[in-house]
C-alpha cells in the first residue's frame, strides 16, 4: 500500500497561494490553509473550483478532492500540522520577516519550508528564521501555478541537502517540474531570461520600433511556438541542420554578440510604464479577457496532455 501524500501547509492564498492549494489537493493532499484577509476562505474555495475543471482534465490523483482543504486562523496553525509548508505572503520584506518567523516557531523541525518569493533570495529567508534556517528554501512557482509545471528549487548557504531534495521529491510528485538554481541571484534563473526579453520589448517599444501587439505577435507566433516544447538553447542547436549548435555559433555568432552588444537599457520611468500600459489596452481593446484566460488555460491543459505523451521532448 502507498502512504497517503503528507498534508501541506499553504500560507498566502492569493494568486499564487491559490494556484499551489488546487494543485496539491488535485495531487490528493489535504491542504491546511491561512490568509488573513477578509472573505479570504471563500475567495480560495471559489479559486479552487475555478481551477478543478483543468485539473481534472489533467488527471486528479485518487482520493483527491476539493472537500480535503481546510482554513486556520493562524499561519502558525497551519504550519503544525503540516509536513510541507509553502508560503505565498505579499512580496514585502517586513511581512516575510514576521511570517517566516511564525512559520519557523510553529512548525516541526523536519518540516521544509519553502517560499514563492520571486525575488528575495533563501538566505535572506534563513536569515528571519531562527529555530531551523536550515529546512527553509526558495520553491519559486510560475502563473497559473496550478498548470505550469516548472518550480525553482533554490537552497540558500544554510539549507540542507535532505531538505532540498525533499523538496524537488514533493514537486515532482505533484507533476512540476522543478529545476535546481545552483546559486542565488535576484530573479532566480527563469525571470531573469524573461527580463532579459522584456528589457528589450520595452526598449523596441520607446524607440517605437514595434507596437506592443507586434512584439506579442513576434514571439507567440513565431519561436514561442518553439520555445513551448524546446527550450531556446536546443532551439538554436536544430536551427544549425546536421552541424548544429557548433555551426550556429561559428556563421551566426558574430551577428549575435553584435545584437547582443546593441540591446537597449531602458529605465522603467513613468513614461515608459505609460506606454507600455496603453500599448496592452489597444492590444486588447474589444476582447473579453475573462474569455482569453480561459482560452489560454484550456490550450495550456492541451499542450500540456501532448506533451506528457512525447517520447523524446526533454
Ligand atoms: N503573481 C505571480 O506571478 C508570482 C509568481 C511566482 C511567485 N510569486 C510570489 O508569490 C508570493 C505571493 O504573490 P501573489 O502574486 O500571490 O500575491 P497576492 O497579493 O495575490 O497574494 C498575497 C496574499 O498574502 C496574504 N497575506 C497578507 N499578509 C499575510 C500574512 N501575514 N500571512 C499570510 N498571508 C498573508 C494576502 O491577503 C494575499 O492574499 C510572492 O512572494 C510573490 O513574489 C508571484
Amino acid at each position: 500500500m502507498t502512504a497517503a501524500p503528507p498534508p501541506v501547509a499553504v500560507v498566502g492564498t492569493g494568486v499564487i497561494g491559490a494556484g499551489w492549494t488546487a494543485l496539491f489537493l488535485a495531487r490528493g493532499h489535504d491542504v491546511v490553509a491561512y490568509d488573513p484577509a477578509p472573505g479570504a476562505e471563500p475567495a480560495l474555495r471559489g479559486a479552487v473550483g475555478e481551477a478543478w475543471p483543468a485539473l481534472t482534465r489533467l488527471g486528479l490523483a485518487r482520493g483527491a478532492s476539493i472537500d480535503r482543504l481546510t482554513f486556520t486562523a493562524s499561519a502558525g496553525e497551519a504550519a503544525a500540522v503540516a509536513m510541507f509548508v509553502q508560503e505565498n505572503g505579499p512580496e514585502r520584506r517586513d511581512l516575510k520577516q514576521r511570517l517566516l518567523a511564525e512559520l519557523d516557531e510553529a512548525a516541526v523541525p523536519e518540516t521544509p519550508i519553502a517560499s514563492s518569493s520571486s525575488g528575495l533570495m533563501p538566505s535572506q529567508l534563513q536569515a528571519m528564521c531562527g529555530r531551523h534556517p536550515e529546512r527553509v528554501l526558495v520553491g519559486h512557482p510560475f502563473h497559473p501555478a496550478h498548470l505550469i509545471p516548472l518550480v525553482e528549487v533554490v537552497p540558500g548557504e544554510r539549507t540542507d541537502d535532505r531538505v532540498v531534495r525533499a523538496a524537488m521529491a514533493l514537486y515532482t510528485a505533484i507533476g512540476k517540474r522543478p529545476i535546481l538554481v545552483r546559486q542565488e541571484l535576484p530573479g532566480h534563473v527563469t525571470n531573469r531570461l524573461q527580463a532579459a526579453l522584456w528589457r528589450e520589448a520595452y526598449s523596441l517599444v520607446e524607440r517605437g520600433v514595434a507596437t506592443v501587439a507586434d512584439i506579442d505577435t513576434a514571439i507567440s507566433h513565431g519561436p514561442g511556438l518553439r520555445w513551448a516544447l524546446l527550450g531556446p538553447l536546443l532551439n538554436q542547436h536544430l536551427s544549425g541542420g546536421a552541424g548544429g549548435l557548433a555551426h550556429v555559433l561559428e556563421h551566426l555568432g558574430p551577428p549575435t554578440q553584435e545584437w547582443m552588444d546593441d540591446l537597449g537599457q531602458p529605465r522603467l520611468t513613468p513614461a515608459l510604464a505609460d506606454l507600455l500600459i496603453r500599448g496592452v489596452d489597444d492590444a486588447l481593446a474589444g476582447v473579453d479577457q475573462r474569455r482569453l484566460v480561459t482560452e489560454r488555460d484550456a490550450l495550456l491543459v492541451d499542450l500540456l496532455q501532448r506533451k506528457a505523451q512525447g517520447t523524446v521532448l526533454p
